[in-house]
């Protein structure tokens, strides 16, 4: 078994809202008791709808948003609590890749600024060690070393995403954190992105977090896939299982909605009825009961816990059993 890189339990990412000085205000469960691994070299997936909490979830994991309650550990580090000169120094090991290649690269920073700065704020070799490097990286990513002297608006969606793989990259980092970095992208640009994450995975070794909605690039990238829904984790098996064996009745509906060729096709579809509901007030129980075609009275009781049910296969649904025996 490969060693555990991080380690999250039991995080809680809650933000207050409509908070004064005269009102008390509510709170939105953006991330409501999260618990995962990822083992070192691994890429895990993290599929859910939209406002499931993913981006908030992996965000949280590099203190990008500061977690309300539980713990990360990263290599053996509490990162929770972590003081800013230690984050600091573990922020060089743990990167993020944004999803949108325009936003996400400053317009007036040359490409060689953008990529050398974090070897820069991190002190890493002299100037000409830094340029050296800046060459080699976007060479790693598939750009001319002279992209260097010129701008992020110069370059497409697709070069853009290449420049901001290569600053993540630039720091050697053990650990990704990849936020849809394909889905802003031209359809026929995001099959050439994927590819050179997985070859730079193979290379470096790197333990991805691969936040995404399309579940044929999450088969093809993915070792493991994590499911969650309103701030909770559904599901979680590996790539082969969770597409051959899914459990839960959500990842279910996931795969029944999804446009690619599912084994489930003749059986009977879960549709999905009606919207995510809102965080600030979620479903008592399971908090999917609301849109379970198999929702029960215990279901608005009772909050499953996450019960495993195979090798490296865990589900959060009190009927998993009797519903996988009338599959
Ligand atoms: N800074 C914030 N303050 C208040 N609420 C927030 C904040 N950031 C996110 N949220 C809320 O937290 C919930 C989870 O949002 P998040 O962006 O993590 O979801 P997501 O799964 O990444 O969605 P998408 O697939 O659209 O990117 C949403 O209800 C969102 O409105
Ligand atoms: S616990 Fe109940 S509501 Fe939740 S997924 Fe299982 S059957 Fe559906
Ligand atoms: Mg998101």
């Amino acid at each position: 078994m490969a060693e555990t890189l991080v380690q999250v339990s039991d995080l809680k990412v809650h933000f207050p809202i409509g908070r004064s000085l005269f009102k008390d205000g509510v709170t939105l469960k953006a991330v409501d008791g999260v618990s995962l691994d990822i083992a070192r070299g691994e890429v895990v997936g993290l599929v859910g709808e939209s406002g499931s909490g993913k981006t908030t979830l992996g965000r949280a994991l590099l203190r990008l948003i500061e977690p309300t309650e539980g713990s990360v550990r990263f290599d053996g580090t509490e990162v929770v609590g972590l003081p800013p000169r230690d984050l600091k120094a573990l922020r060089s090991r743990m990167q993020i890749i944004f999803q949108d290649p325009y936003a996400s690269l400053n317009p007036r920073m040359s490409v060689g600024q953008i990529i050398g700065e974090a070897l820069h704020l991190h002190s890493i070799g002299t100037r000409a060690d830094r340029d050296e490097r800046v060459g080699d990286l976007l060479e790693k990513v598939g750009l001319p070393r002279t992209a260097a002297a010129r701008f992020p608006h110069e370059f497409s969606g697709g070069q853009r995403q290449r420049i901001g793989i290569a600053r993540a990259l630039a720091v050697n980092p053990d650990f990704i954190v990849a936020d849809e970095p394909v889905s802003a992208l031209d359809v026929s640009i995001q099959a050439q992105i994927i590819n050179l994450l997985q070859d730079l995975r193979q290379e470096l070794g790197l333990s991805i977090l691969f936040i995404g909605h399309d579940l044929s690039v999450i088969e093809f990238l993915c070792d493991r896939v994590v499911v969650m829904y309103l701030g909770h984790v559904m599901e979680t098996a590996t790539a082969a299982d969770l597409y051959t064996q899914p459990r839960h009745p959500y990842t279910r509906s996931l795969l029944d909605a999804a446009p690619v060729p599912n084994p489930r096709a003749k059986r009977d579809r879960i549709m999905l009825k009606g919207d995510l509901p809102s965080p600030i007030n979620p479903p008592s129980g399971c908090v999917f009961r609301t849109r379970c075609p198999f929702a029960i009275e215990a279901c608005a009781q009772v909050e499953p816990a996450l019960e495993t049910v195979g090798p490296r296969h865990a589900v959060a649904c009190i009927r998993q059993a009797e519903l996988n025996l009338m599959e």
